[in-house]
């Protein structure tokens, strides 16, 4: 069973299939779409049933884990963030998205946070890693605030929407993930 987690004023859970309307209404957004590399845009119907599905797949195979981010105070979904897991190297890769709405009130650096905790001292990873496009600050900013480091440019690697375009990687492995709690 994946757990659920609740921090100051979310609650990390299982994605669930009642969620579908409220993922394809704001990871519809052009916005949303822009800065990732997974989300379609226009955003099809039947496509967050299927994320949820994948997820649940996804979890049983060990091969990582989603959680909705649930605002306490009033139960909406915010958005959603992510781990897909290499269990051979104690590894995975963080991925995330917030309804536009939400944004700029410091909640995925809130939701990322318990998901460090639940990588390094639940799931014994030995490092995490995520990748954003060059233009998207906000992503940098969650993952320096957790402690992430940079670790490099890979240019035009990508290409959205027609542009090729440059990826940055961060990256904590666990022993400095505990050097940092010290
Ligand atoms: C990336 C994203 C998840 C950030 O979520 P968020 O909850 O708004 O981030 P936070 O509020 O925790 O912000 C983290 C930091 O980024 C900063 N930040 C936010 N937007 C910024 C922007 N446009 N430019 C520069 N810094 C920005 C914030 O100021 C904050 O730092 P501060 O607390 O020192 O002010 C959100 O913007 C999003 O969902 N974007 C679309 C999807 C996406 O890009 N996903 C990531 C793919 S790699």
């Amino acid at each position: 069973m994946q757990p659920t987690f609740v921090t100051e004023r979310l609650m990390l859970r299982p994605l669930q299939l009642a969620d579908a309307p409220f993922i394809q209404k704001l990871a519809g957004e052009k916005d949303v779409a822009s800065t990732t590399l997974s989300i379609p845009h226009p955003y099809p119907d039947g496509a967050a049933e299927s994320f949820i599905a994948a997820n649940h797949e996804r979890y049983s195979k060990n091969l990582g884990s989603t959680f909705a981010l649930i605002l306490k105070e009033t139960n909406e979904l915010l958005g959603c963030a992510g781990m897909h897991i290499v269990s051979d190297y104690n590894r995975a890769e963080l991925g995330y998205w917030l309804g536009k709405p939400y944004w700029r009130h410091g909640y995925m650096t809130e939701a990322v946070q318990r998901m460090m905790e639940y990588g390094f001292n639940e799931l014994k990873l030995n490092r995490i890693w995520a990748a954003a496009l060059a233009r998207n600050p906000a992503s940098s900013a969650v993952m320096q605030k957790n402690g992430m480091k940079y670790e490099g440019k890979l240019v035009q690697h990508i290409k959205k929407w027609g542009e090729y375009e440059d990826l940055v990687y961060y990256g904590i492995t666990l022993s400095e993930y505990e050097t940092a709690l010290r």
